[in-house]
């Protein structure tokens, strides 16, 4: 299978909720949740992806670097890459409704287990979705990370301790999830999180706490404050609140302010190895990708969310061959004057 032959099938799956476009930028499915696009006017996710192609290289070939290494340590965990599937749910609403939701986040959890690298699975308006991508992590015995959504107390807590009997590395909170249409649609209610409540769920774990859905430097702290192990810059792929930053634009102040002190994750609109870089530039430790492994997943099951990892593998490597950059630690220190903002 190659990654064309994915796509073709992914789009015969998908349609009308994704039209599998060249580009996977947000302008066809503007408006689009549930379904695969941004809220609103669709211009978060818009912007997350026109954000980033304002960022450009500087080509580097005068220098003895000849190989890069990408392997990336998280909570313990060694990774082939500092680049994991974001969580994406809900087929039936959002995908197409042309598999189940377990044969579709089988391929994300088998395809990654190939390649050496850490699966996240989501939560959502179903809880049989969560179940679903529990079971398979267990069935699969691979260790994986959840997100659960930032229900009521009492029903985050009773979804943590289902979520535990999977053997998590790391239990995160889409605190975001509190901006998302499609629980509302289903009689759901999600507020936001008051700092007390993000210290009781640190408190009530057993593993590291990811908190997703960080977008400004004040609620970094507050997220590390509460005690999380990890935070995620992210807008929820654009799906949370109409005309919010990029992603790419608040990194930058977001991983200074948080200064190593717990990993900066960070998602929205990434789509290859050079978009990688470019985050991992600004100041992530890694990254997310959302809509292109589900979308793969879908299409072409375990082997092409393999072939896509290994092609985002590939397009890194050569971004930094490119740059002149041997290794993520430098990277992370001097990648940001391989970087040239257009105008
Ligand atoms: C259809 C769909 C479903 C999603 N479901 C979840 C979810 O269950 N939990 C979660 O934390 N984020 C969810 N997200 C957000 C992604 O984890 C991620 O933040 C976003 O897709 C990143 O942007 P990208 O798709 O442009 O890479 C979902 C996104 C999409 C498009």
């Amino acid at each position: 299978m190659t990654l064309q032959e994915a796509k073709q099938q992914a789009r015969e799956k998908m349609m009308p909720q994704c039209r599998m476009c060249k580009e996977c930028d947000g302008v066809a499915c503007r408006g689009e949740v549930p379904g695969m696009g941004g809220k609103g006017t669709g211009a978060s996710f818009i912007r997350n992806v026109e954000a980033l192609k304002n960022i450009t290289l500087h080509l580097k070939t005068i220098h003895d670097v000849k190989d890069a290494d990408l392997s990336f340590t998280l909570f313990g965990k060694t990774l082939s890459m500092p680049v994991m599937p974001a969580p994406v749910t809900g087929v039936n609403i959002n995908m197409g409704n042309k598999m189940t939701e377990k044969d579709y986040i089988r391929g994300v959890v088998k395809g990654s287990e190939k390649v050496g690298i850490l699966p996240m699975v989501g939560d959502s308006a179903f809880k049989s979705f969560l179940e679903d991508n529990l079971s398979v992590l267990q069935e699969e015995n691979m260790a994986g990370i959840p997100f659960i959504k930032p229900w009521n107390q009492e029903e985050l807590f009773a979804r943590i301790d289902l979520a535990m009997a999977s053997n998590p590395v790391a239990l995160g909170v889409d605190i975001d999830s509190a901006g998302l249409d499609t629980l509302k649609i289903h009689g759901h209610r999600v507020d936001p999180k008051s700092l007390e409540e993000l210290k009781a769920i640190k408190s009530y774990l057993t593993v590291p706490f990811i908190v997703k859905g960080i977008m400004t430097v004040e609620e970094a702290m507050l997220a590390v404050e509460a005690g999380a192990d990890a935070i995620v810059v992210s807008n929820h792929g654009g799906r949370v609140l109409d005309h919010a930053r990029a992603t790419i634009s608040v990194l930058p102040d977001i991983a200074k302010a948080v200064n190593g002190r717990v990993p900066v994750l960070a998602d929205g609109g990434i789509r290859s190895g050079v978009d990688v870089f470019k985050f991992l530039a600004l100041g992530a430790d890694a990254v997310l990708i959302g809509r292109p492994f589900a979308q793969y997943a879908i299409g072409g099951g375990e082997e092409a969310v393999e072939l896509y990892a290994k092609k985002i593998a590939q397009e890194l490597k050569g971004a930094m061959l490119l740059t002149g950059i041997k290794d993520l630690q430098t990277l992370k220190e001097q990648g940001r004057s391989a970087l040239h903002f257009e105008v």
